[in-house]
């Protein structure tokens, strides 16, 4: 789970601190001092726990898989280790969310209505809770197994971050709005595809979000597992089914370990965590799973549409995969056609072409996409936990060359950089983007100091920001929210 696939690089500089941008980002140290809600650490925290089983035992669920995660609760998480460190998750960065979905007018500091389904250990229902811990809000969290619902909730705890919660044992597939309420945000990762009908569990969750409401969901990529399947199927074949699990796992794990390089795993095993550092909870779920399939684009969209759901972005790790202009950069001609396609086309094409997305991570909602642009001049250039956390204005501010580069690659697929120039205007507006100060008053400042017409400026912030945002190293919020942190 920590090392599920993809990651930047960055200058040097940085690199040191980036060891796990992943989807999973671990940052240090955990908490501050001060930095949490009321609770401060192990505060006797009310727990407020239902439970919906009615349809446990139902066909639209397989017993297998909630036997799985009972046995063994993913991904694997020591609670106590909520003390010294804080593991963030993309898809729930709510300052990003706000910038492509609520063109980041959004309030956050006046909270949000959360549900975490299918949660497991709590690594988003956690990092939501830490980033919403001073706001008026509300997250319900529903997992099938129990024992992964202890330790989200025992992490949450830890943190002085139960108060907001309601803990739900049960299936998403039991949650009405006429039993949890409406929300804002839902995040659903890894959860939908282990359903037998994942159809049934999108139209589930859809009809829990207000209309504005959002969600970050993580379905597996067709193309990117092609090896995982033919070993599941393999495994499937040569293990008899009547051996104790653990002895099931472990025959699987000395024949996954004695692969030929000629095997489609193999081949491909740089878009995985190498096998000896899987703990026993990543080795099943990736090769001894009962219940799982995967997407690919156009069949993705397709899921959103029976939902009435429409695709949003894909988070920052894994989005040059599906983008175009990094398949055809040496032909423009080709690009051109390609871009006149309808996205999920231009996508579908670009997904063939690397045949590495082996996990869609992404985000969906009724509205589709409605991003914030950097042609409002009552937007608020800020630097997001990512640009934060790859320190981008120093690193900016210190270059000695005319241009920084910072790059993003995946294993199995060449790197691809973001250039920013550091000539001293772009390093001037690098510098006075301080989540306080407008598209407009940047302007108006850099126009004096530069004396340069107004149109050239907003040429040039246009430019930056929007390749910044492009990564999510910088997001927008609107003059009419509050100042966020996260
Ligand atoms: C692979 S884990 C993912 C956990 C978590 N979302 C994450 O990304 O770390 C899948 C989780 O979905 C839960 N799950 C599967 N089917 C479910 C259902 N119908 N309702 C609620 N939870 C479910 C499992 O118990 C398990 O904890």
């Amino acid at each position: 789970m920590r090392h599920r696939g993809n990651f930047p690089r960055f200058p040097q500089s940085s690199r040191t601190r980036l060891a796990r941008l992943f989807d999973i980002t671990e940052t240090e140290p955990a908490i501050a001092a001060g930095s949490l809600g009321e609770g401060g650490f192990a505060a006797p925290i009310e727990v407020n726990e239902s439970r919906f089983m009615t349809t446990v035992a139902s066909p639209a669920l397989n017993p297998a898989v909630r036997h799985q995660y009972e046995w063994l609760p993913y991904p694997a998480r020591n609670p106590q280790e909520e003390r010294s460190r804080l593991l963030t998750t993309a898809v729930d960065e709510l300052a990003t969310i706000n910038h492509y979905a609520w063109e980041g007018r959004r309030d956050l500091t006046k909270g949000l209505r959360v549900l975490i389904a299918g949660g497991g250990t709590g690594d988003s229902a956690v990092y939501l809770a830490h980033q919403l811990r001073n706001t008026p809000s509300e997250l319900v969290y529903v997992d099938l197994s129990e024992a992964s619902m202890r330790v989200a909730r025992e992490r949450a705890l830890v943190r002085g971050l139960g108060k907001s919660f309601q803990w739900i044992h049960g299936s998403l597939l039991d949650l009405t709005p006429d039993r949890v309420g409406t929300f804002d945000y839902i995040n659903c990762s890894g959860v939908l595809h282990h359903l037998p009908d994942p159809d049934l569990g999108l139209r589930t969750l859809a009809a829990l979000l207000k209309p504005e409401g959002v969600m970050g969901l993580m379905v597996y990529g067709q193309y990117g597992r092609t090896g995982i399947y033919q070993m599941q199927e393999m495994l499937r074949r040569s293990i008899p089914a009547n051996l104790p699990r653990e002895t099931q796992l472990s025959l699987a794990r000395q024949l996954i370990s004695n692969l030929p390089p000629t095997n489609w795993f193999t081949r491909g095993h740089d878009l995985f965590e190498s096998i000896e550092q899987m703990t026993p909870a990543e080795f099943y779920d990736i090769f001894l799973h009962a219940q799982d399939r995967a997407y690919t684009v156009p069949q993705l969209f397709a899921w959103l549409e029976q939902a009435r759901l429409r695709f949003i972005e894909h988070t920052f790790e894994a989005r040059m995969l599906y983008q175009p202009m990094h398949v055809f950069a040496g032909q423009p001609e080709m690009l051109a056609h390609v871009e006149t396609l309808p996205l999920s086309e231009q996508q579908a094409i670009s997904e063939l072409f690397w045949g590495a997305a082996s996990r869609h991570i992404f985000w969906a909602s009724p509205l589709g996409r409605r991003q914030a642009t950097p042609e409002d001049g009552q937007q608020i250039p800020c630097y997001s936990h990512l640009g934060e956390i790859l320190q981008l204005k120093k690193v900016i501010q210190s270059a000695t060359t005319p241009a920084c580069d910072f790059q993003m690659s995946r294993p199995g697929t060449p790197c691809l950089k973001v250039t920013v120039s550091c000539d001293p205007l772009t390093r001037r507006l690098i510098d006075l983007i301080d989540g306080i100060k407008t598209v407009e008053m940047i302007r108006n400042q850099l126009m004096q100091e530069f004396q340069q017409s107004a149109a050239m400026m907003d040429r040039v912030i246009q430019h930056v920001c929007q390749l910044l945002a492009g990564y999510d190293l910088v997001v927008l919020r609107h003059a009419s929210t509050s100042v966020w942190k996260f």
